[in-house]
């Protein structure tokens, strides 16, 4: 009746939403939690998080489900996950909802021309930006995440097109499908959203060609940082490309030493643009730890064949 939380960011935050959830619970967070208050390996059921330690769910001989704290997938070490053992990423719309607003506010700042208007306010220089009208923004990757985003600046009535690797039916603009039509869609946006997740298929998917084709736009990465292939966008920075908001990295934290954090043309997060609210979090997570205890299967089950 045990659950396993691996959480290094809000953490005292998580264990209130938990113990709120699940009162007849014991929660631990740690190897010195689970000695302090007398747990058993056998009575850890569930494991919750973000930096699970793979290495140790083959000790929990009673271990239901690892569900976790992110919608990506990438990080999952499956050689480790016991047999009949069940994964859930998390999708919380709260967490849809802070990447969308993400999107959103900077695709504004450019758009808007707010960038201009700060480096003017430091010359006192009073002076109108060019306007851009019906700028398009392209949403790289439209599932869960990205339909919200599309939907927000559709609201402010930006043109919106998609791409992503199968067919789908929106009712934005035009949907660009597969490695054939993405340089199209490149060309076809002046900011790219990237949402994609990290998988063989999507890594490095961003590079040289399509920054090219997306010519003086801004790339917005709120999805995975192996998805984008760094030494492309630093040189496509050092050219035309207007600017990169970066949210997420080839290797994270970002080492100090990476010549993103100086660049000019880079605003860049510490992987911050779904925050999630734990709150939210857990209820979801709830919701399958109780579909898992009836014998039914979570909902957001994955494999290491999801993506
Ligand atoms: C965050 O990056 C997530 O995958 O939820």
């Amino acid at each position: 009746m045990t659950i396993l939380l691996r959480m290094p960011r809000r953490r005292e935050v998580w264990i209130d939403a938990l113990e709120k959830r699940f009162p007849e619970r014991t929660i631990v967070v740690s190897a010195n939690d689970i000695v302090r208050k007398g747990v058993d390996a056998s009575d850890i059921e569930y494991v919750i998080g973000w930096n699970i330690k793979w290495a140790e769910l083959s000790q929990y001989p009673n271990l239901k489900a690892v569900l976790l704290s992110s919608a990506g997938i990438d990080h999952v070490d499956w050689d480790a996950i016991p047999e009949g053992v069940t994964v859930t990423r998390l999708i919380d719309p709260s967490m849809s909802n802070e990447i969308a607003a993400y999107a959103v506010y900077w695709v504004l700042n450019y758009a808007r021309s707010f960038d201009l208007y700060r480096a003017q306010q430091d010359q006192a220089l009073w002076e109108l930006a060019p306007s851009h009208p019906n700028q398009t923004v392209g949403i790289l990757g439209l599932g869960a995440i990205g339909t919200i985003v599309a939907d927000r600046m559709g609201d402010f009535d930006y043109p919106v097109v998609s791409w992503s690797r199968s067919a789908k039916t929106t009712p934005y603009g035009r949907h660009y499908v597969g490695p054939d039509e993405l340089l199209e869609f490149f060309e076809a946006s002046d900011y790219v959203v990237n949402l994609l997740p990290l998988s063989e298929p999507t890594r490095h998917l961003v590079g040289a060609s399509e920054l090219t084709a997306l010519g003086s736009g801004v790339l917005i990465n709120a999805g995975r940082g192996g998805t984008v292939d760094t030494e492309a966008l630093l040189k496509a920075l050092d050219g035309d490309l207007r600017a990169a908001v970066l949210d997420v990295f080839e290797t994270e934290p970002l080492p100090a030493d990476s010549p993103l954090w100086k660049h000019s043309k880079v605003n860049l997060t510490p992987h911050v643009a779904g925050e999630t609210n734990p709150y939210t979090a857990v209820e979801v997570i709830g919701d399958n730890i109780d579909r898992i205890e009836r014998g039914e299967d979570p909902l957001t089950l994955v494999t290491p064949s999801t993506y």
